[in-house]
């Protein structure tokens, strides 16, 4: 090219949820059959549509309004009743002008932060679902800034840490939570939600909420933002992919609390409108079917029955990990996900697993070559048995591990894959186990 073309932050845009796919895929024709463990996609993982939820969009898709496009902010009696649901509960309260559809959240996170000022910045969690940080880190050029969640403390973030980024770096105007937690499963409390809020208020920050999991919380409700935000700027994110499920239907929204109460947010939130009537609007099917799905009787049963079976599978998997001397983990408390860490010291640099058929043996082994150990761990649990998770580096977070699903709806086998990956630590880690063991012992 004449003129460099690449964007400075392009090296930012990585996805390894989907990325490890492609190596799956080559291990899965050496015959092995893969256990996807790595996407967060209830429906790829055989979550049944309810038949009345099917014939609610098939209803729709007889009316020909679902065909057209819709309003730039969003289908009107969608936004009214998200507005009313809103409201309903007392806290932060919104009009349906507040509400902007995107063609799901991944859509909405990579416009915010696109239409950021360059030099803005907006913290976020560690770990963190990595189309947030690295929209956020290709917007700056430049790595994510992020704040320490403790695995010790069931991934609770540390606010202290939080604060002392905002303080010492000026250019951070807004605060990114993720709650629930992707990847962490995590739900914070009340107390850490207001505590982020003082934060923003003291600092003068807005704020980020991704509340896609909110209603997948299986340790009791969790706390929206919009109940404790009062008078802070914030942007709450939420969607239909998880919840529903309906991933494919690729519908998501932003709701602005307290947009007026700052001139330069309000300037911010009304480019986001902006850039959207350059693209005319968002999906308008998905959108339509909201109201009914929601209030349908079946609806809320349909969600309890789901979050019963993830803290089932949750549960399974802390009680089989937590006995692991090489791992930590918090046990999960909403959404779907469950994040593996191996204690310092316990992780091989040069680890290897049995794999009986040698092609497919002397594949890992060329593509372990300068992998990081965590990578290493990753590729030959897959080639050894077929169980496809992602390395936890790849959610902005400087802790080796991996993140798994609660997916799997039958529990037997659910409880197989956990006990294989148990297995495979246990002998992966052992030498550096029994090592340690000896060093406590020897006098
Ligand atoms: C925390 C979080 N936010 C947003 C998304 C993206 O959702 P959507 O399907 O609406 O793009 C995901 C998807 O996994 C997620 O985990």
């Amino acid at each position: 090219m004449r003129n460099n073309i690449v964007h400075a932050g392009s090296s930012e845009l990585t996805y390894e949820i989907r990325g490890i796919v492609a190596l799956a895929r080559q291990v899965e024709a050496h015959g092995v059959p893969i256990v996807w463990e790595n996407i967060g996609d209830p429906v790829a993982k055989g979550e049944p549509i309810p038949a009345w939820m099917k014939e609610i969009v098939r209803d729709l898709a007889l009316q020909d309004a679902a065909y057209g496009y819709c309003p730039t902010e969003g289908v009107l009696t969608t936004r009214q009743f998200l507005a009313e649901l809103r409201n309903g509960r007392g806290g932060a309260q919104i009009t349906p002008n507040d509400i902007l559809f995107f063609n799901g959240l991944g859509d909405a996170i990579s416009r915010v932060y696109t239409l950021l000022r360059r030099e803005t910045r907006v913290i976020g969690p560690s770990p963190a679902y990595p189309t947030h940080s690295s929209a956020e880190g290709a917007h700056a050029g430049t790595r994510p800034i992020t704040y320490h969640c403790d695995p010790a403390r069931n991934w609770e973030p540390d606010l202290a840490d939080l604060e002392n980024h905002v303080k010492f770096n000026s250019a951070i105007s807004g605060i990114l939570l993720i709650n629930p937690g992707n990847p962490t499963g995590a739900v914070y409390s009340r107390e850490i939600l207001e505590g982020i809020v003082d934060i923003a208020r003291r600092y003068d920050l807005f704020i980020i909420s991704d509340e896609i999991y909110i209603n997948l919380s299986f340790a009791g409700d969790a706390v929206p933002l919009a109940d404790v935000i009062g008078d802070v700027p914030a942007l709450c994110m939420a969607g239909i992919s998880k919840e529903l499920p309906w991933p494919g239907a690729r519908c998501g929204w932003i709701e602005v609390y307290n947009r007026h109460v700052d001139p330069n947010f309000e300037v911010f939130v009304k480019s986001l409108f902006q850039a959207k009537m350059l693209e005319v609007c968002a999906t308008t099917m998905p959108q339509m079917s909201i109201p009914t799905i929601m209030t349908h009787p079946e609806y809320l049963k349909h969600v309890e029955d789901r979050r019963r079976r993830y803290e089932r599978a949750a549960e399974i998997a802390y009680d089989r990990f937590s006995q692991l001397e090489a791992v930590t983990l918090g046990k999960p408390q909403g959404a779907f996900y469950l994040s593996i860490v191996f204690r310092d010291g316990y992780l091989p640099h040069d680890g290897v697993m049995p794999i009986a058929n040698t092609a497919l043996r002397e594949f890992i082994e060329s593509k372990v070559i300068g992998a990081t150990p965590e990578s290493r761990f990753v590729y030959y649990l897959l080639a050894a048995t077929g169980i496809c998770v992602v390395p936890l580096s790849s959610f902005e977070t400087p802790y080796q591990g991996f993140r798994m699903t609660l997916l799997e709806r039958d529990l037997d086998r659910y409880t197989l894959t956990v006990d294989t990956i148990a297995a495979a630590i246990e002998q992966y880690c052992g030498a550096q186990a029994a090592a340690k063991t000896l060093a406590t012992v020897t006098p």
